[in-house]
């Protein structure tokens, strides 16, 4: 059967009935790409002499250019269910860009607060142009988002003023985007057969690495009962025993945006990542259940480490991704380098990592042209253009 988006393929996991009007993009089914190139650039500059299988999973690839329409197709579906006239979400863009589109698909209203002059020009255009209402608040994205929840609030008691319109929060606290966000987990255990050992990705409202977390131990606890049933059918130990595993989770944030990681809100975040530029996750305690029960961690990363990584990726693996992506990569080069991995190479033949790319590099083509080389101009003339190709 054709592919029809995240809900068709893993309905019996989701929070949809028969009632559910299934707004879908087909988002979803991306791939899981072997990073061969970046992993022989890894072996040659940082000695990594591990047993490694390296994976990326492309998250740029859904339709809207992130993995926020995994979430989105089942907060407008429900939406939709429970006939909301509006969505309203606060975003540093992505998340804007996916529920404008979801919105447009359903044929429903969307209004999206974003933090004034801190959000990519692709993400921009796009909410832009799938019609959405853009508001841009002189704050950042915290201020956004509880002004968002103020407004979802009020709208919610029955004697509001102005009179009560339907508007869903679309923003990760709404539970339904969890959910859709958990079927990255579900395809890379149906890609890889299991889990990987490690799963490297960045950390912004912390909605995704608590959908991640939900992803694998739902799908786990899932597969081990048939594991199980099978078990006593056929007495497979192995099988039951591997269908036990669960990844680490290794998160990172921005150095000037991480309190996770202090420990504490932070006022003013600064990152030139912008997606993950975030004082006060909605998702803390996810984010902290997930590296906890994981026995992973949650770290910093410099914005120099994820330029390096973001121009690394681009150049090796022709892979060109958000600067808010490439954490996942710095977080793995910062974690070869202090030999975090040294000590398992006795003990593990075969490790297998996976990094979360989460959105695509044209969402914010200015912080390309910013650290490129500009491209230098020629007359038009063959003399001209050899010379300068050096031929
Ligand atoms: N990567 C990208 C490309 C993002 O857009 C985001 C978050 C993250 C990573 C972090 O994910 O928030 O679930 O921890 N973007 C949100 C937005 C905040 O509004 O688009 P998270």
């Amino acid at each position: 059967m054709v592919y029809q988006g995240v809900i068709e393929r893993y309905r019996k996991y989701l929070p949809v009935n028969k009632n559910t009007p299934v707004v879908t993009l087909y988002e979803g089914n991306t791939p899981l790409l072997p990073a061969d190139n970046l992993k022989k650039y890894l072996q040659k500059n940082l000695n990594l002499n591990l047993n490694l299988n390296l994976y990326f999973k492309c998250e740029g690839f859904n339709p809207t250019g992130s993995f926020k329409d995994r979430g989105m197709t089942v907060a407008v579906s429900k939406a939709k269910e429970e006939k909301a006239e509006a969505v309203l979400c606060a975003s540093t863009g992505n998340t804007a860009a996916s529920a404008a589109a979801y919105a447009a698909k359903a044929g429903i209203k969307c209004i999206v607060l974003v933090p004034s002059g801190k959000v990519a020009l692709g993400k921009l255009s796009q909410a832009l142009i799938y019609g959405a209402k853009v508001i841009a608040i002189d704050g950042n994205f915290d201020q956004a988002l509880k002004l968002a929840r103020e407004i979802c609030e009020k709208n919610s008691q029955p004697k509001a003023d102005p009179p009560r319109v339907e508007i869903t929060l679309v923003n990760s606290i709404n539970p339904y985007r969890i959910e859709g966000q958990k079927t990255a987990a579900f395809e890379i255990i149906d890609v890889l057969g299991k889990a990987p050992d490690y799963q490297f990705m960045p950390v912004g409202n912390a909605g995704n690495i608590t959908a991640y977390w939900k992803g694998y131990t739902e799908y786990r606890n899932f597969k081990f009962q048939i594991s199980n049933y099978k078990l006593e059918k056929k007495k497979n130990l192995q099988s039951a025993i591997c269908n036990l595993q669960l990844p680490k989770m290794m998160g990172f944030q921005a150095e000037g945006a991480a309190p996770i990681v202090k420990g504490y809100p932070i006022n003013k975040p600064k990152t030139i990542a912008t997606a993950i530029r975030i004082g006060n996750p909605a998702s803390w305690e996810g984010a902290v259940k997930a590296r906890d029960e994981s026995g992973g961690v949650i770290d910093t990363i410099s914005d120099k480490e994820i330029i390096q990584a973001y121009k690394l990726l681009a150049s090796t693996e022709g892979l060109f991704v958000e600067p808010a992506s490439a954490a996942s990569v710095a977080g793995l080069i910062k974690y070869i380098k202090k030999g975090f991995f040294s000590s398992l190479v006795t003990r593990r033949s075969l490790l297998v990592i996976v990094c979360i790319l989460t959105g695509h590099g044209l969402k914010d083509p200015k912080q390309a042209i910013k650290i490129s080389l500009k491209p230098k101009i020629v007359s038009a003339k063959l003399n001209s253009v050899l010379k300068e190709i050096g031929i």
